[in-house]
């Protein structure tokens, strides 16, 4: 089994990336770390504790990572955010609270620790906004010669974006940390709007997990129907919410869901595509490090989604 780390802004779909993960059998999750995002970090952190308790999981470790972007010295949680994830992330779903006590260590040299340690074993998955990443690439350049892999939800290729016509939200709150991922040579596979758009939660599925009558099943019943809700206002036609931070981690473990065009990227940083993500025509003359998911088969993916979902919270 490969060593899983996830990196989240703990929202919604972050929440649901995290019980997918602890879902599969083939990976070990051995941290999570936390950023701002969807919530301040501090919130991203109890957010994920919590979680964590209520999926059986109280000793996997959380650190807690940047507390905003690598340009600005501050960070307000967007309208928008808390339109989509609730004002504390995940849905006004109140969880008990947890005495677990975060780590001494930071989440970036957990990060860097990790990687040393495991190398080509660990697969590193992002699902917010890329600054712990970006400054563990400073810190530690050759991190991405010795990472087995990173999957990241965020960007935009084909389609528009959903922050802006150009940009996705992972990727507003950072181009320039975007941009040092990008371009740092790291084994990439982006899984962006293109892809998450396609893979749709509806109250169905929801409603199959309130009738498991466990307390996991009720509170990510809860928290998905909260998230349904704000979807049918801002993206009325889509017809259902977006997997989209779960669908990064069903790629990270099973790549043969989804299509791959190998292209490298480069982020805009100015103007007014700020944080869209770009082919690299620089680079085209090289080998790609990075690949984007482009189509996913989304059906399959969905039944195991709703599987492996529905089993953990079976027993929780
Ligand atoms: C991304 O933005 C966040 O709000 C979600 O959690 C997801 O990671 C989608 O653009
Ligand atoms: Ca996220």
């Amino acid at each position: 089994t490969r060593k899983l780390i996830l990196d989240l802004d703990t929202g919604i779909d972050d929440a649901l990336a995290l019980a997918y993960a602890i879902a599969s059998p083939e990976v070990d999750l051995i941290g999570v770390i936390c950023s701002y995002g969807n919530v301040v970090v501090a919130q991203a952190v109890a957010n994920t504790q919590q979680l964590l308790a209520l999926l059986g999981q109280p000793h996997v470790p959380v650190y807690a990572g940047a507390a905003h972007a690598s340009t600005q010295s501050d960070f307000q949680v967007l309208p928008v955010s808390q339109q989509i994830h609730g004002r504390n992330g995940i849905g006004e779903v109140h969880l008990p609270a947890v005495t677990a006590s975060t780590p001494q260590q930071s989440a970036v040299d957990f990060l860097i620790a990790a990687t040393q340690q495991y190398g080509a074993e660990l697969v590193v998955v992002p699902t917010g906004p890329l600054t712990n990443l970006a400054a563990a690439i400073q810190q530690y350049p050759s991190l991405v010669d010795q990472i087995g892999q990173i999957t990241l939800m965020g960007g935009a290729l084909t389609v528009p974006g959903n922050v802006s016509a150009t940009t996705e939200a992972n990727m507003a709150q950072d181009p320039e940390a975007a941009q040092v991922v990008f371009t740092s040579g790291a084994p990439l596979a982006m899984v962006g709007l293109d892809v998450t758009l396609r893979t749709l939660l509806t109250k169905q599925e929801t409603a199959r997990w309130r009738t498991l009558n466990t307390a996991s099943g009720t509170a990510f019943a809860e928290m998905v129907d909260y998230y349904i809700k704000a979807y049918a206002v801002t993206s009325p036609d889509l017809g259902g919410c977006a997997l989209h931070d779960p669908l990064a981690v069903g790629l990270a473990i099973d790549p043969s869901l989804a299509q791959w065009l190998a292209l490298d990227l480069t982020v805009a940083t100015t103007g007014a595509t700020r944080g869209r993500t770009i082919g690299d025509l620089k680079r085209l003359t090289a080998t790609p490090r990075t690949k984007v998911a482009v189509q996913v088969a989304a059906t399959t993916y969905l039944r195991r989604f709703m599987q492996r979902l529905s089993c953990l919270f079976a027993q929780n």
